[in-house]
């Protein structure tokens, strides 16, 4: 790959939120998670953890994600306008059809900064969205799930005594069905360049 390839790589990327029916091969899939686990990470602790959701499993979230839906629709009302408020409104009932649900958490240690280790796993969630990208996927990146952690905990079978485990986020993938246009960057003044 070329730097011009790489730089309109990461300018191409946006996010997904229709996917077509196709299913994902699991080495398709362990490639993508392979490329997060590349990403580096405070004190090489590579503290990420992948929980990936599928099939009936993946149907069953669907009622959860509707629920975190109830938490965030009124600040969204303000926000959006209406087309795209019951575009984000479907995005949430259905999760674009994705066939492919990956949950993201960190786990916390006394030993390490919350903010690097939960930073650790974003940055693995990153190289996870561009390898998306290269396997002619498309994800879209979800904090919403936040709204109903501890559904989602136990949705996941994850031991609700275990508050080192962090639920950060969760990423759907799957075969694009939309070509939505980028949404635009703001990088007046947020470079500050000194010597
Ligand atoms: C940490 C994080 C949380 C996000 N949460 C949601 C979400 O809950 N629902 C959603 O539809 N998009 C979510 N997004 C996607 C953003 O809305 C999107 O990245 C942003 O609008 C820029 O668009 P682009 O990704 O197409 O460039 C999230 C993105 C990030 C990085």
């Amino acid at each position: 790959m070329t730097k011009d390839e790489f730089y309109k790589l990461l300018e191409s990327r946006t996010s997904i939120r229709k996917y077509k029916s196709d299913e994902i091969p699991k080495e398709t899939l362990q490639r993508i998670l392979n490329a997060a686990m590349q990403a580096p990470s405070g004190k090489n602790r590579q503290n990420w953890h992948f929980f990936v959701v599928q099939g009936e499993k993946r149907q069953q979230y669907l009622k959860l994600s509707q629920k975190s839906w109830l938490g965030i629709k009124d600040v969204l009302q303000k926000k959006l306008k209406p087309s795209l408020y019951e575009f984000t409104e479907r995005f949430f009932f259905t999760l674009g059809d994705a066939p492919v649900i990956i949950f993201c958490f960190s786990e916390n240690s006394p030993e390490e900064r919350h903010y690097t280790s939960i930073g650790s796993v974003y940055m693995a969630v990153e190289n996870l969205n561009l390898a998306c990208l290269v396997e002619g996927l498309g994800c879209c990146t979800m904090g919403a799930p936040l709204e109903i952690q501890e559904d989602v905990r136990t949705f996941l079978g994850v031991d609700s005594q275990n508050k080192d485990l962090e639920l950060l986020c969760a990423v759907t993938v799957g075969v694009p069905d939309h070509q939505p246009p980028k949404a635009p960057r703001q990088t007046e003044g947020r470079i500050t360049w000194l010597k």
